[in-house]
């Protein structure tokens, strides 16, 4: 199953030399599994040629509303039908300011105009000069568009074509199929803060050596992805892992159990939502050196002390806020064995509501994972499946509950 099967989406192109980038989005996008009926302007075409994006849409492109190719010979209504999402990438500065005047003299803006507004959203990728980007005319194009209903994807930072640096080039191929993708996911969770702990924590031996564990963070970050897609704010607190940060998620690197608990603790106060899924240390030394412990030849070990860790989730649940429900929160079980059984323990032990237990060998590393999700009134089985597609499960899950508690 891929994040875009069953979507059709209409990619325009407009004059901009990021239009080599829209080659690659185009890819991008079929190999997400979406359909895609390139269109472009005659600027468009000055910067990259038809027969290009025919060959990787692998469908003819329309350049033209006098395209006399449909039966109908109406290719703006045909085309504009057919779509999910119009998505304009790159939309030039020129482009942005026919929208905004509704004009229909070519293609592209009259396939623009004469979508049904209800059922085809228009997404928006603009791609120009940083003086044009921050003109107050563009910038005025722009919350106009927005107005009017469209998707502005925003701008990336950095050289330009033009030998200038700044803001207004197009965002990545890779960038954009991700904002897409998250377009299409529904926005259960609008108007939440969620916090995310992931990965494993590093406690100190000295400078140079720790104790940490398996944990990838795949999981938790698959969640804090998932929950930015459904259109919460996130913050993701998260152990030593070399994970790429999701897109439009707000991270906070730690190292240690203590660091993730103060880190919490700054941020929970805003939180509605609060998922531990880190893989918190359950000891720390209590010796650690401040120099390098070293070998003397003799044979001598050194000899470690322990002291437990402060328990981050169970401290965040027992808050008043997470005791009145007013902070949901969500604790995760990695057990070896007899998951059920561990799992309800651990949530009665924890005092949250919702424990979702998995069985830790079978998914530390790994992009798939099963999830039992245990409750005060049973449980739910998650079959396996890859991390991102239970993360939306388990935030839409979660969506309901948070729904149903503020009903209460
Ligand atoms: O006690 P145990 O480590 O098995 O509990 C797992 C759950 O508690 C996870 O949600 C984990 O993120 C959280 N936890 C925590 N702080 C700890 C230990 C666990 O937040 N010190």
């Amino acid at each position: 199953m891929n994040d875009l099967d069953g979507k059709h989406i209409v990619l325009g192109l407009t004059g901009g030399i990021a239009c080599y980038k829209s080659a690659e989005l185009c890819r991008a996008l079929t190999k997400a599994g979406a359909t895609v009926q390139v269109v472009m302007t005659a600027a468009a075409e000055q910067f990259i040629t038809p027969i290009t994006m025919q060959a990787l849409s692998q469908r003819v492109v329309y350049g033209s509303q006098w395209d006399a190719r449909e039966p109908n010979n109406m290719p703006h209504i045909n085309l504009s039908r057919e779509a999910d999402a119009i998505l304009i990438a790159p939309c030039s500065a020129d482009f942005m300011a026919r929208l905004v005047q509704g004009r229909a003299d070519e293609l592209l803006s009259l396939l623009c105009l004469a979508r049904p507004l209800e059922t085809v959203p228009l997404l928006i990728a603009p791609a120009m000069n940083r003086e044009m980007w921050a003109h107050p005319a563009t910038q005025r194009n722009l919350k106009q568009l927005e107005l009017d209903g469209a998707t502005v994807f925003g701008v990336g930072q950095g050289d330009q074509a033009c030998g200038e640096t700044g803001d207004g080039r197009m965002l990545e191929p890779q960038e954009l199929l991700l904002d897409v993708i998250s377009f299409f996911q529904p926005k259960v969770l609008k108007g939440h803060h969620v916090l995310v702990t992931a990965g494993p924590t590093y406690e100190a031996i000295d400078p140079v050596r720790g104790i940490t564990n398996l944990s990838s963070g795949k999981m938790g970050f698959a969640i804090a992805c998932a929950a930015r897609e459904a259109g919460a704010d996130v913050t993701l607190v998260a152990g030593p892992v070399g994970l790429p940060t999701p897109r439009g998620v707000n991270r906070v690197d730690i190292k240690s159990a203590r660091d993730m608990l103060s880190a919490v603790q700054t941020h929970v106060d805003r939180a509605t939502i609060f998922v531990a899924t880190a893989a918190v240390a359950d000891w720390r030394t209590g010796n650690a050196a401040d120099q390098k412990i070293k070998k003397d030849g003799s044979g001598a070990t050194p000899v470690l002390s322990f002291v437990e860790n402060p328990d981050i989730l169970a401290a965040v649940a027992q808050s008043p806020r997470g005791q009145s429900g007013a902070l949901f929160c969500v604790g995760f079980a990695a057990e070896s064995h007899d998951l059920l059984a561990n799992a309800q323990a651990k949530r009665l032990r924890k005092g949250v509501p919702l424990l979702v237990g998995n069985i830790g060998p079978a998914t530390f590393g790994q992009d798939d994972n099963a999830l039992l999700l245990v409750d005060a009134d049973g449980t739910q089985e998650m079959a396996r499946a890859s991390k991102l597609s239970l993360a939306r499960k388990l935030i839409a899950s979660i969506a309901t509950r948070t729904r149903a508690s503020a009903q209460n």
